[in-house]
């Protein structure tokens, strides 16, 4: 197992160039089996959880190749006949799930396995299950599958979510392209990803409005046909690599980097004491002064805050003025990487779904674990700016999510390695 090992210093200075987006890629991938015709991704990431949706969709009969490094994707599921989406890889990433409105929608049929629990909470299925059957689909739960059938297709119909889940909003918009009628999901998720999904879905022939917004009207069609679909820019690989100079000092320009991708971030950043300008080629970043201030978070559906952005975020918060409150509303075991950042000398107390996190002055480089992909990163960014060296364990978790981010801010003058490990 590797471990990587950060050197803290700074400043840190020069170009990042931010990869297309895993969230979307892995929701534009199952898109794939809504048509003969072949779907083309560009811009895609090069990251482990892409090679597992490869896999699983490779299980169902999909043929995929890929061009240019693996920055192209080529999808056909002419000939993908399997509707069983098997534990063995589905248990590996969560993302899976994303196969049962397309399979249902193809084949009338589709047997997929529950994903299990994952590190940052139990993450249930029931909103994704409860709008299929809206749509006509029977569902039932044996062994540890979900054995869904729509005998005659599914049909439109008005579906409400009770939350605004992005894996139930991209399941249930690709099921109803090819859906008899109209279908509208109320209360729908509106992160940039579904308008990407959409964008692409569109290409293929969908009949699709209201993505962005709440309420998202789909048009079922007779079939989709072939497109070519540039991936959206990983909104949290950008605020991610934001957030280095910040830690570090020195001034770093994001390529690809929008505003609009992360508002609610960008308005907290400037709060904290740290300025992002735009560019003709993205953003720069930068830090006002040495002394960061303290901020309350609050993590919600787009645009709020993202969940995915708290753990670095809370590491940067660790040497802020003052005291900070980070509230998870998304995820109720999203903390983890607190008791590592409190092993680097931070001061954070949790209880239950609150952080509070009072500045210290400096953190101290300490040998950590990393338990999720972005707590992973947090570590990462902590080690930037802490005092000696930070060797950060089970680095695989990054692979899925961050493509050479050793190369990355090695790029811009950190002190960064990765080194193979017993442990
Ligand atoms: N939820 C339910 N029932 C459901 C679906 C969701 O209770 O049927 C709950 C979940 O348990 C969770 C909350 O609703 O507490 C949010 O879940 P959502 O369905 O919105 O998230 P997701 O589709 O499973 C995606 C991203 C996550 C990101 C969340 C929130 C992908 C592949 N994953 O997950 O990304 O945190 O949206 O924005 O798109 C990551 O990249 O590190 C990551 C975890």
């Amino acid at each position: 197992m590797d471990s990587i090992i950060v050197t803290g210093g700074g400043p840190l200075n020069g170009e990042i160039l931010i990869a297309g987006a895993k969230n979307a890629c892995l929701a534009l991938m199952p898109a794939t089996l809504l048509s003969e015709e072949p779907l083309t991704l560009t811009n895609a990431p090069r990251l482990s959880d892409i090679k597992t949706m490869t896999e699983l969709l490779q299980s169902l009969g999909a043929e995929i190749s890929t061009l240019d490094e693996g920055r192209v994707l080529v999808l056909s599921s002419h000939s993908a006949d399997n509707p069983l989406a098997h534990y063995d890889i589905v248990r590996k990433m969560r993302a899976s799930n994303l196969v049962l409105g397309p399979l249902l929608a193809r084949h009338g049929k589709a047997v997929v396995s529950l994903p299990g629990g994952c590190a940052i909470g139990a993450r249930p299925m029931d909103i994704h299950v409860t709008a299929l059957e809206a749509m006509g689909a029977v569902i039932e739960l044996k062994d540890g599958y979900l054995h869904a059938e729509a005998k005659g297709g599914l049909k439109g119909a008005v579906i409400d979510f009770h939350f605004a889940s992005v894996g139930a909003t991209e399941n249930v918009m690709m099921a109803a392209t090819l859906a008899k009628g109209t279908t509208v999901i109320n209360n729908a998720a509106r992160e940039p990803e579904i308008v990407d999904l959409a964008d692409c879905l569109r290409r293929m022939g969908a009949q699709i409005s209201g993505d962005g917004t709440s309420s998202i009207t789909i048009e079922g069609v007779e079939r989709l046909h072939g497109a070519t679909h540039p991936v959206v820019t990983d909104r949290i690989e950008l605020g991610t690599y934001m957030l280095a100079p910040a830690f570090a000092g020195g001034e770093v320009e994001l390529i690809g980097g929008r505003i609009d991708l992360l508002q609610a971030f960008v308005e907290k950043l400037d709060q904290i004491g740290v300025d992002v300008t735009e560019t003709k080629r993205g953003l720069k970043v930068k830090r006002r002064s040495d002394k960061l201030k303290a901020v309350d978070i609050v993590t919600e559906p787009f645009p709020g805050f993202p969940t995915d952005l708290q753990a670095q975020m809370m590491a940067l918060l660790c040497t802020a003025k003052g005291t900070s409150v980070l509230e998870e509303k998304i995820f109720e075991n999203r903390f983890m990487h607190a008791p590592e950042l409190v092993r680097m000398g931070a001061n954070i107390e949790v209880h239950g779904g609150h952080a509070t996190v009072t500045g210290v002055d400096k953190l101290k480089g300490a040998p950590v674990m990393a338990t999720d992909l972005r707590a992973s990163v947090s570590l990462i960014l902590a080690g930037l700016a802490a005092e000696g060296e930070t060797v950060i364990s089970r680095v695989y978790h990054l692979d899925r999510g961050y493509e050479h981010v050793v190369a990355k801010l090695r790029g811009v003058g950190a002190q960064i390695k990765r080194v193979k490990s017993n442990g």
